[in-house]
């Protein structure tokens, strides 16, 4: 980890005998994800089989936006990111707002790949997304219904977490640990979020050539309606992505589209599942921030079988 400030009260925390899930929650700007990959490491000390699920889909750390990474520790590694295996779940969102479903499903999918794959000490980060208006406490505690986590470490600067903590401080579900903001945490404003998405969007498609998809073979979630530059997954029979691409062009005759994707094969290839984000190919920018009309260049709106 590059220059990070270690507080006191992290270096006091006893972690021994802590195992299963570990769920690191906050608002925007609190450090979840630094103090999530320091926890991850202090673990490395006292598992073997260590796992870190990124589960910020907008400021994704192990993978592209709007995808949900779970990675292993490989063999006796102590840094961070892990080196071993990665899992990972498309969610086809920025926020997990207007998509609570599939982002409550894919954090499930892969905490439970995590234990299949013998992780005995998983780290959990999670999107800031604590706002009681936009649903933020009602996805949290829903998540620690399904996940069960051992411990929730909360970091919170004022009083947001309120809502979420309120009930938890009391319930046996789980264990709740709190933690102030670390003073080092650099806040970034929408602009820095949205270069950010778009750096992450652009690495991940460096290597990405046109490949033609013919859906008559394939599922299609929710159904094969497309329109160019929107970001499509591949997604294997257990329904995690294989690979992500951008839509270029689709023929509605032949019911093939054309993806721009870093994958080679289809071989493994059972579904593709059409997401709600547009993204430009030679920026990586959400397209629908740019330009508004990159959206339906296809001329057809919805473009149906
Ligand atoms: N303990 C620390 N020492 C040094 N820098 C830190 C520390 N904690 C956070 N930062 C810096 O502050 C910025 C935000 O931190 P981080 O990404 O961990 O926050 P976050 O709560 O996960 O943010 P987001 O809401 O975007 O997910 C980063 O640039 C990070 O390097
Ligand atoms: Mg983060």
């Amino acid at each position: 980890m590059v220059n990070i400030e270690i507080p006191p009260y992290w270096e006091q925390l006893n972690l021994e005998g802590l195992s299963g899930l570990l769920m690191v929650i906050g608002a925007p700007d609190t450090g979840k994800s630094t103090f999530a990959r320091y926890l991850y490491t202090r673990l490395c000390a006292l598992h073997e089989r260590v796992a870190f699920i990124d589960g910020d889909i907008g400021q994704a750390s192990l993978g592209p936006p709007t995808t949900m990474t779970l990675a292993l520790r490989q063999g006796g590694e102590t840094g961070f990111p892990p080196g071993g295996p990665r899992v990972r779940v498309f969610v086809g969102a920025n926020s997990p707002r207007g998509h609570m479903l599939p982002t409550l499903i894919g954090v499930y999918k892969l905490a439970r790949r995590a234990q299949e794959l013998g992780a005995t000490a998983t780290v959990l980060d999670t999107t800031g997304l604590v706002a009681p208006e936009q649903g933020g406490p009602a996805l949290k505690l829903a998540k620690v219904d399904l996940l069960e986590p051992s411990v929730v470490f909360a970091i919170q600067r004022g009083s947001e977490l309120e809502p979420i903590l309120g009930p938890l401080r009391r319930s046996a579900r789980t264990r709740v640990v709190e933690l102030p903001a670390a003073s080092a945490v650099r806040p970034r404003d929408m602009l820095a979020r949205r270069a950010h998405r778009a750096r992450l969007f652009a690495r991940y498609f460096a290597n990405a050539y046109p490949l033609e998809i013919s859906w008559a073979r394939l599922a299609v979630f929710p159904a094969p309606c497309f329109s160019r530059y929107q970001l499509v997954a591949m997604e294997d029979r257990r329904g995690f992505a294989l690979a992500l691409g951008i839509v270029l062009e689709v023929d509605m005759a032949r019911k093939t589209v054309l993806l721009l994707t870093p994958a080679h094969s289809l071989s493994e290839v059972d579904a593709l599942r059409v997401g709600d984000v547009w993204v430009n190919p030679e920026t990586g920018e959400d397209s629908r921030a740019g330009n508004e009309s990159d959206r339906h260049p296809l001329g057809a709106g919805r473009l149906i079988e």
